[in-house]
């Protein structure tokens, strides 16, 4: 995958995010088309995106070890939570990461190998389930990991975004997190861990998650 260069742009598909080596020069050169549809999306910068959401994240650790009926509920939405959140950072963050950022393959594999790692916690904790033995356990666990993991996602990755890539790219950025968070599976599925099994998986799985959440969400007391 090519810098984007004046003779090459015509080329680029146009919801294409390609930064390229170029980083910050190329990506002030964000054509008109792609503000409007950030600013269609709310235009939020993708690392102040995923920094609320990590906070959310946090939070949502804190709610699904509460007892009581809302424990269900406060789980399912954590575990949605992070299914999207990751699905979006592995098919567009760490991507961009790796072509951007001067030791972008180094910090874009440690953070997928944290991820493949969380995920078969999450895929643990799924399977215990809010009400099944060991679930705190196994919440805390999970949760030990991916703070971790998303504090050094905002110290060494996001961090070096910001600097690397323009406002304007990084909202375009943003722009694409959120269009993929609509539709990403929203549990953990132990092969869709990297930018090309999650594009391929989110339009079959997405909606296969998101009509089985329908349906415990219509069959809960
Ligand atoms: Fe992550
Ligand atoms: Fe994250």
């Amino acid at each position: 995958m090519g810098t984007l260069t004046k003779s090459s742009a015509p080329h680029v598909p146009p919801m294409s995010l390609r930064v390229g080596k170029a980083t910050a020069k190329t990506a002030k050169a964000a054509p008109a088309w792609s503000l409007r549809v950030a600013r269609t999306l709310g235009g939020e910068n993708a690392v102040d995106l995923l920094i609320r959401q990590h906070r959310q994240i946090r939070l949502g650790f804190l709610k699904a070890a509460l007892p009581g009926p809302w424990r269900s509920r406060n789980f399912h939405q954590l575990m949605r939570l992070l299914a999207v959140h990751e699905a979006a950072e592995e098919a567009h963050v760490h991507p961009v990461a790796r072509r951007a950022l001067r030791q972008g393959r180094e910090l874009a594999a440690r953070r997928r190998h944290e991820e493949k790692a969380a995920k078969e916690l999450l895929i643990a904790l799924w399977r215990t389930g809010p009400d099944g033995r060991g679930y705190l356990r196994r919440l805390n666990e999970a949760r030990r990991m991916i703070t971790q993991h998303a504090a050094r996602e905002e110290r060494e990755e996001f961090k070096a975004l910001r600097q690397a890539v323009s406002v304007p790219r990084l909202r375009m950025l943003g722009a694409e997190v959120k269009l993929t968070q609509a539709y990403a599976p929203t549990r953990p599925h132990r092969w869709v861990n990297n930018e090309a099994t999650n594009k391929l998986a989110a339009p079959v799985l997405g909606p296969v998650d998101r009509a089985l959440d329908a349906v415990r969400d219509r069959t809960a007391p």
